[in-house]
């Protein structure tokens, strides 16, 4: 373990300064859902920003800014006056104080959906720069957001009587939340699946609203899938049934016992998002062909299953936001 010395801290109109001079928006509702998994909603001084669900924007805090995990030591000197940024997908509150649904672009501010990378077991200067900073800010706190939302992971090219699956794992799930309520709030004809993967059940924050929607909307379901819980690990539990990875659920028939359709590649938009294991990109190849991960992910799945992977010029069916 490093024995370097902790950075001295700054005085405190040092660091108002470099408050003042690098931030925009305001922490206005924090939510935990548990200690390493929150949902956090963000008003840009500026007002109302613009966006189309499913981008992402950029959030930072300074080098400067306490870390939930101790204090920042001298390897991460060159960060403490500089801006640590990374990119969030905007999710959605879904329901709102009403219990009602409302499209995201309703609500003054922009909710995220972000989960606490812990101290990996490597050197302490590798410990993951933002995220535990983000989880030892409190409801006032300021930050910097980024006005510029981007991203081409959007309803775009999905039309009005297609069928539309997004498949998440962990916080993957925020930039469906918002492309979901914006099907739902226009009426969408076609029917929407929406799956995440999770340790626990407790790591899916919108469990409560996700039943809600499922509920209501006749072409709405969603299903949370575990690895982690005692029937995916103990073959004694009378449940067992062993780790709910995605792809299980795409290579057997259990997405049609769950959902009740199976998926047809002539109408059906996938949206994948999340872990990058979970997505498995090919490399594409000379001729045209793929090559895909030695893990089998999602995109070698579903073009078995005759989907086409949609690339930058070339129109498909599965669409992909990678976290990692
Ligand atoms: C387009 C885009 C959108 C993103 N949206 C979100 C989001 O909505 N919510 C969110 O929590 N993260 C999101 N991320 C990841 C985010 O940008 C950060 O990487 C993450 O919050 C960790 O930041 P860090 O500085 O603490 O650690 P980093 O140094 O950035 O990451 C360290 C390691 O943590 C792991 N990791 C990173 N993100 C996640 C994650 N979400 N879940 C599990 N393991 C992870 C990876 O192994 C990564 O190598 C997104 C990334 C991209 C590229
Ligand atoms: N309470 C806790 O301690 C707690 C809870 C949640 C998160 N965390 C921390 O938060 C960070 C993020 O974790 P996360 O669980 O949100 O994200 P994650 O590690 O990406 O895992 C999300 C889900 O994806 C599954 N997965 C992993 N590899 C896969 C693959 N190749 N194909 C398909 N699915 C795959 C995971 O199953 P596996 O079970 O196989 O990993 C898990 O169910 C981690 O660093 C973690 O330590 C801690």
């Amino acid at each position: 373990m490093s024995t370097s010395p902790l950075i001295q801290p700054q005085s405190d109109s040092d660091l108002e300064a470099l408050r003042q001079e690098h931030y925009n928006a305001s922490i206005i509702q924090l939510d935990f859902i548990h200690e390493m998994l929150m949902r956090v909603r963000v008003q840009a001084d500026d007002g109302r920003l613009t966006y189309s669900p499913g981008q992402y924007t950029i959030l930072a805090l300074g080098g400067w800014e306490r870390r939930m995990d101790g204090p920042s030591r001298i390897a991460e000197e060159a960060l403490s006056r500089r801006l640590i940024k990374r990119a969030y997908s905007i999710s959605c509150p879904l329901l709102d104080a009403q219990g009602t649904l409302a499209p995201c672009d309703s609500y003054p501010y922009l909710e995220f959906y972000i989960t606490l990378v812990p101290r990996s077991d490597e050197e302490i200067p590798k410990r993951p720069p933002l995220t535990p900073r983000l989880f030892a800010l409190r409801e006032g706190d300021r930050l910097h957001m980024s006005h510029h939302i981007v991203g081409h992971y959007t309803l775009d090219p999905v039309q009005p009587e297609d069928d539309v699956i997004f498949v998440a794992t962990g916080t993957g799930e925020a930039p469906h939340n918002a492309m979901a309520a914006e099907l739902l709030g226009r009426n969408h004809q076609g029917r929407i699946a929406s799956l995440t993967c999770v340790r626990e059940r407790s790591d899916a924050g919108y469990l409560k609203e996700q039943h809600i929607l499922s509920e209501t909307y006749s072409n709405y379901q969603y299903h949370v899938y575990t690895t982690r819980e005692p029937e995916n690990l103990d073959p004694a539990h009378p449940g067992y049934v062993g780790k709910q990875y995605i792809q299980d659920v795409f290579g057997s028939h259990q997405f049609e016992a769950d959902f009740g359709w199976r998926p047809d590649p002539q109408r059906t938009h996938v949206f994948l998002c999340g872990n990058p294991d979970m997505i498995g990109v090919p490399q594409r190849l000379a001729d045209g062909t793929h090559e895909f991960p030695e893990k089998k992910g999602m995109i070698e799945l579903l073009v078995g299953q005759g989907f086409q992977l949609q690339h930058a010029h070339t129109p498909g069916n599965i669409h992909f936001e990678k976290y990692w």
